[in-house]
């Protein structure tokens, strides 16, 4: 009786003869055997379901990624904080806050780039104000400094006010945006003012 033989009995339909495959590399041949159902059924399942992911989260957008889904998430707790924030009075540490939300930064960028570049420049090098990237300040580096210059101005100087037009929120925010400028040393306007650390 043979090996592969179905349960002892001799019927030769019952046979099951593993076929070698022609083909052989390194020496390594294998058998031409049916794959496993339950494998089949993974195969095929995942097929399937990258199909539908890649349509959902990729082509169609129906669905955040992990990544978006975090940014959003962030971005609602910053904008509760904001909130939150406009009851109590304005700090160093208030500012300081808003610097670290990323959604916040990026509306500073916008009004800085709407209302600030024509006399401080692109990257905030300075030109008709002074440079704001460098370590030196004409009215302090502290985030309540800058608060006060944005929104009271220099008018003797031409530096505006800007109170009035941004708001509260408004001048918080790009404030915000420009403690990002600090120490980033591009080249441009000569330093003016003093050393300052914060
Ligand atoms: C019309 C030109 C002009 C515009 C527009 C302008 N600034 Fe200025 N800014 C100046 C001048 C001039 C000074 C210098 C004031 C001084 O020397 O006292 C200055 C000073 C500053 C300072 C203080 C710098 C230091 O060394 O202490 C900050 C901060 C500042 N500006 C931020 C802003 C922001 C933010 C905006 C936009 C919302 C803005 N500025 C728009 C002209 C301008």
């Amino acid at each position: 009786m043979s090996e592969h033989k179905d349960s002892g009995h001799d019927n030769r339909s019952e046979y099951v003869a593993d076929t070698v495959m022609e083909h052989e590399y390194d020496g390594i041949q294998e058998f031409d055997n049916k794959l496993p159902n339950w494998w089949l059924w993974l195969m095929w399942g995942s097929m399937v379901f990258a199909l539908f992911y890649w349509l959902v989260f990729h082509t169609l957008e129906i669905r955040d990624l992990p990544k978006g889904d975090f940014e959003t998430e962030m971005r609602l707790a910053d904008e509760a904080m904001m909130e939150r924030m406009k009851n109590n009075p304005v700090t160093n540490e208030s500012l300081m806050a808003i610097v670290e939300m990323p959604a916040q930064v990026a509306e500073g960028r916008d009004m800085f780039v709407k209302f600030c570049v024509a006399c401080h420049l692109d990257k905030g090098e300075g030109l008709v104000g002074p440079n704001l990237t460098d370590g030196v300040w004409v009215h302090g580096c502290e985030p309540m400094d800058l608060h006060k210059i944005v929104s009271d101005g220099v008018a003797a100087k031409g530096m505006p006010a800007w109170m009035n037009q941004l708001g509260p929120g408004g001048v918080q925010t790009v404030v915000a945006y420009v403690m990002t400028l600090r120490n980033t040393e591009v080249a441009g306007k000569a330093p003016e003012g003093e050393p300052c650390k914060f």
